[in-house]
């Protein structure tokens, strides 16, 4: 037994903390069949006030210390806990724990009914504090890629960490084709203590893990677009124009077609044939189109790349392929760390038009559920859902689940996305946020009420998460696995299996 109920609310159970045990923050606690969290504690004392600042004076001004008599039943610590489950009847607990109850800390065997589900991805453990459980936590991909997950944090809490290793479950699955826009370049491959790690060195990355960069090392793709690819809707997600000018590109697009850029570029201003365009008008279209795509036109005409990315001879099947690749199922990740934002928006906004555009279409003509759902992960996510953005991702949080088509938003920002569409984020997978604003913000949008968890939140620590979500019974306390640890945990098998191999 770690401590006694003596009092308190639904929402806030007072617990004596039994002496010479030591109860933390998040702590896991039974009483009654009733799953309890710890959310906060204070100092309780039988004595008056005015007696223990007495008997402390003493004491530090060194008139000799006063025994206190029974000390550990005068003073103690007082644990605020939540209800979080009913593990008899598997729902939200309803009634109180009995008075007096004596509480145990959480065992893994109070998990079992945890089940693991169709399509699950691992993402950890049941934490209770700091302490880790033995019990495997997983969550439905296909569910729960479709209905968005929120990644909120405080940099170096573990964000990119989380997204590794679920996408590391889902190499070679098959049943979710996932985007990621890698702004650090630190998903596929990388370097650590003298080991390689990173997506690339799943057993089964070979054609299912892809690997896009303007940089490629030997064997990789070049993210090379073509600029005939580029429609205008495309770049009005990335670039302000005005009324007149936003006409003019679709005239020229409706002219043109797929020419429609070369066109704008090397039409004289002065001399133009399309009707009703200014001369104004075209010519500030031009600096700004040049501008987006890195692009320029020489004194003889000819249109020119300034930039890595987009090319006016290569690059003509790349947004094809991604997409090709990503209904197959496969991860597909784009080095953008070189690249500007813009660039990197206007590229991951012409993929998931496309894809938006062909799982609408297989909606309609009855195809979708034999499609692998999609999910792009977006980092900082606030520029693209921010208040007044309007683009192919908004839509997405918005409607794209009816297409299953979801996001994985990573942020350490959650203020700055509207409310409206943080609640429709519908699984927040939380680590530790310092920011009160930001707890505020992850709190009042989250699929159960989380109201006395502010500081739970902010005393997580690295790797530790409380899932949220319309898919889960309760917030569950986890603790995230090290991506690196379940790398080198794979590799330990694979060695074992091949030293199997050669007794045989
Ligand atoms: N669950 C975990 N277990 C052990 N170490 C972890 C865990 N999660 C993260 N780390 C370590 O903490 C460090 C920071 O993690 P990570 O890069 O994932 O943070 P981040 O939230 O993505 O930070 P940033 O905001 O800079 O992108 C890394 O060195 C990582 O290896
Ligand atoms: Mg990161």
């Amino acid at each position: 037994m770690v401590g006694q109920i003596i009092g308190g609310s639904y929402g806030e159970i007072w617990i004596r903390q039994k002496s010479g045990e030591r109860i933390e923050l998040g702590d896991l606690l039974v009483a009654d069949d009733i799953l309890l969290q710890v959310f906060d504690m204070e100092y309780g004392s039988l004595l008056e006030h005015d007696d223990l600042a007495r008997i402390s004076g003493m004491q530090l001004e060194g008139y000799g210390t006063t025994e206190i008599h029974e000390k550990d039943v005068r003073n103690y610590i007082m644990v605020k806990a939540k209800p979080l489950f009913n593990l008899k009847t598997k729902s939200i607990p309803k009634h109180l724990p009995s008075f007096f109850q004596v509480l145990r800390r959480a065992s893994p065997q109070d998990f079992e009914f945890l089940e693991k589900p169709d399509n699950a991805i691992y993402l950890g453990k049941i934490r209770s504090g700091s302490k880790i459980l033995d019990v495997p936590v997983y969550i439905n991909g296909r569910e729960v890629l479709t209905h968005h997950i929120l990644i909120p944090a405080t940099t170096g809490r573990g964000k990119s960490n989380l997204v590794k290793v679920i996408l590391w479950n889902l190499v070679g699955k098959g049943y979710a084709g996932v985007l990621v826009l890698d702004a650090h370049n630190e998903y596929y491959s990388y370097r650590r203590s003298g080991e390689n790690y990173g997506l690339k060195y799943h057993p089964q990355a070979k054609g299912n893990v892809i690997y896009y960069s303007v940089t490629p090392p030997p064997g990789e793709r070049s993210l090379r677009i073509n600029i005939k690819n580029v429609r205008p809707w495309h770049l009005k997600e990335i670039v302000e124009f005005s009324p007149a000018q936003e006409d003019a590109l679709y005239l020229f697009y409706k002219e043109y077609e797929e020419h429609w850029i070369e066109a704008i570029l090397t039409s004289d201003a002065e001399s133009i044939d399309i009707r009703g365009v200014r001369p104004d008008t075209l010519a500030s279209l031009q600096r700004k189109i040049k501008v987006a795509l890195e692009i320029d036109v020489n004194k003889k005409g000819e249109i020119f790349e300034r930039g890595r990315v987009f090319s006016v001879t290569e690059g003509m099947r790349t947004v094809k392929d991604i997409c090709d690749f990503l209904e197959e199922g496969k991860i597909v990740i784009l080095d953008t760390s070189s690249l500007s934002q813009n660039i990197e928006l206007l590229i991951s906004g012409m993929i998931m038009n496309e894809i938006f555009s062909r799982y609408k279409g297989y909606k309609e003509s009855g195809k979708l559920e034999d499609k692998p759902v999609i999910s792009v992960v977006i980092e900082e996510a606030p520029r693209v859902l921010g208040e007044g953005k309007s683009n192919i991702f908004g839509t997405i949080a918005r409607e794209g689940r009816k297409f299953h088509i979801g996001i994985i938003a990573i942020t350490q920002l959650s203020s700055m996305i509207p409310r409206e569409i943080l609640a429709n984020l519908n699984t927040k997978i939380i680590l530790g946020n310092e920011m009160s604003s930001e707890r505020k913000a992850i709190i009042s949008s989250a699929a159960q009420d989380l109201s006395k968890d502010d500081k739970m939140i902010a005393s997580l620590d690295k790797g530790e998460a409380i899932i949220s979500s319309i898919f889960t019974k309760f917030a569950i306390p986890i603790h995230i696995d090290s991506f690196e640890e379940l790398v080198d945990k794979e590799r330990e098998r694979k060695k074992e299996r091949n030293s199997l191999f050669l007794f045989q």
